[in-house]
């Protein structure tokens, strides 16, 4: 069984004091939620704080981005043991804001993935198709193109330890949720091709995070789907009381 998984991208939100004030109020109110992994992905500056934080409690930290080379001179860069040290489990890698702004590659994410593995990090990794590729009927081609460019090679022991997210990127910040099955086909299609990267048992225990305009409102139809198994959420992770509504779905 897929443990469900819902993180939430803070994206770049919140000074320090802000992220410890919100943290806090979360874990107060998740605090007796134990069937559903949760995840905060604080900008860099926060993520000390954070980790001191949520010791002892059932979150986890992410970091929103990586690079892959373990230390040197990489101004303005920051490297998987860094993340590790100050207590990071997961990392998002190839978020298509990194995309569509920073240059980021399918190359550029197959390193960063192959480094955060080698750091003990469970990697995140997004992909998902554009407005004009999905009128264009191109979804399928360009989500298959990005999962087989950053995955493939990859053991499925590494698979494994890998989380992918759907993100299309038309309903990121846009309040325009794909439905639960325009999501659903995507995910079952992601599935399929990480089955063949690797193996049918492999590509079965792969949790696919669905992001873009999750709310507490539509979280509930989208996780009912067989291969929706999560959610990463941007602007409704923001306030405690949504985040928690979302985290706490079944509950609503
Ligand atoms: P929104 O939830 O704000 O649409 O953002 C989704 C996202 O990009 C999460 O990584």
């Amino acid at each position: 069984m897929r443990k469900p998984i819902i993180a939430g991208n803070w994206k770049m939100n919140k000074t320090l004091s802000e992220a410890v004030d919100f943290v806090r109020q979360v874990k107060a109110l998740v605090a007796d939620v134990r069937d559903i992994e949760i995840i905060v992905a604080p900008p860099f500056t926060a993520l000390q704080a954070i980790s001191r934080e949520i010791e002892g409690s059932t979150i986890e930290l992410a970091a929103q981005d990586v690079f892959w080379e373990p230390s040197g001179a990489y101004t303005g860069e920051i490297s998987p043991i860094m993340l590790k040290d100050v207590g990071c489990r997961y990392v998002i890698i190839g978020h298509s804001e990194r995309r569509q702004y920073f240059g980021e590659t399918n190359e550029s994410v197959q390193k960063k993935i192959k480094a955060s593995l080698a750091m003990g990090l469970h990697p995140i990794i997004c992909v998902g198709e554009a407005l004009e590729e999905r009128e264009a009927g191109r979804t399928f081609d360009m989500v298959k193109n990005q999962v087989i460019q950053c995955l493939e090679g990859f053991s499925p022991d590494e698979m494994e330890r890998m989380t992918v997210a759907y993100e299309p990127i038309w309903a990121i910040g846009t309040g325009k949720t794909a439905t639960p099955q325009q999501a659903e086909e995507v995910h079952a299609f992601i599935r399929e091709q990480l089955g063949q990267i690797t193996n049918r048992q492999v590509s079965e225990e792969v949790r696919i995070q669905y992001g873009g305009s999750v709310n507490p409102d539509n979280i509930s139809d989208l996780m009912v789907q067989p291969n929706i198994d999560g959610a990463l959420v941007g602007g409704a992770s923001l306030k405690a009381e949504s985040f928690s509504r979302i985290v706490k779905f079944k509950k609503a």
